[in-house]
């Protein structure tokens, strides 16, 4: 799969396989111009969430761009606290607003438990906040729905309970973190699955053992890790603020062996 590929998601929106990540980018001039600089760079596909605080200036970026909208796809997320049908209407308003689009293309529910009780069950509300994501998705006003670090038990919550599927579960994802379990009950079940932090938050790039292999292909690390993503069949979202990593990460157009692969998958 080439950068400039894309994937299908099951309602058969496309796509673009290497998206932009912009959490922990601050709203304002950084966000701003790192997303200017993205799309300048080439990347097709903007990844935001209401929790980051930056989608007024991610929004703003796209609107500035020149680029006419439909060839950008942009994703944001419903935060993870809002657990019941009415906040989550609320909250879904509020992302449009503040991005400021007539429409994006996907919006995902940013976690099954709000992040001060990871790993509670909220298999309730989820089925309750999903509804609210499918009259989303039914206004038009996205694309297509999905959720964000959902689990075996969470994915199956939803699929059992629902009119329409999520087309995506975005998940943490990278070489030493491979998620096999989540990935294949995701491709089973026709789910996309999106891979952030494919640096490890920046934990591989000290890594002998991938700039090893790195050095095989002419690559940096940074390169080879998200390449990875995309052969496992997920679809990465690296994220820099810095125009010379911004544009080094889309540049991943060469083919992992599978026998380094399976080396990468035993780190
Ligand atoms: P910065 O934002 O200062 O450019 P991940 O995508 O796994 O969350 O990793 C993000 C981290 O990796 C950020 O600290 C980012 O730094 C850094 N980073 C992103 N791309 C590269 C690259 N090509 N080379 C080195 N560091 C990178």
């Amino acid at each position: 799969m080439k950068s400039s590929d894309f994937f299908t998601l099951a309602n058969g929106v496309t796509i673009p396989a290497i998206g932009f990540g912009t959490w922990q980018i601050p709203s304002g001039d950084i966000a701003y111009d790192s997303v200017k600089e993205a799309l300048k760079a080439g990347y097709r596909h903007i990844d935001t969430a209401q929790a980051y605080g930056n989608e007024d200036s991610v929004g703003q970026a796209i609107l500035d761009s020149g680029i006419d909208r439909s060839e950008i796809f942009v994703t944001s997320k419903l935060p993870a606290e809002i657990k019941s049908y009415d906040q989550a209407v609320r909250r879904i308003q509020f992302t449009m607003k503040k991005i400021g689009l007539y429409y994006i293309d996907l919006y995902l529910i940013h976690a099954p438990w709000p992040w001060t009780e990871i790993g509670a069950d909220y298999t309730k509300e989820n089925i309750e906040v999903w509804k609210a994501m499918e009259e989303f998705h039914e206004s038009g006003k996205t694309r297509s729905i999905g959720i964000s670090n959902f689990s075996v038990k969470d994915i199956d919550a939803i699929l059992e309970n629902s009119r329409t599927k999520p087309m995506v579960n975005q998940i943490k994802l990278h070489i030493g973190h491979p998620q096999v379990e989540i990935t294949d009950h995701c491709r089973k079940n026709g789910i996309l699955v999106e891979g952030y932090s494919p640096l490890a938050t920046g934990k591989l790039l000290n890594s002998k053992k991938i700039a090893e292999i790195a050095n095989k292909y002419g690559k940096t690390v940074a390169q080879l890790s998200i390449r990875y993503v995309l052969q496992k069949g997920a679809l990465p979202l690296p994220k820099s603020t810095h125009p010379e990593y911004i544009r080094q990460n889309i540049d991943v157009d060469f083919e992992i062996t599978p026998d380094d692969i399976s080396y990468l998958d035993n780190i």
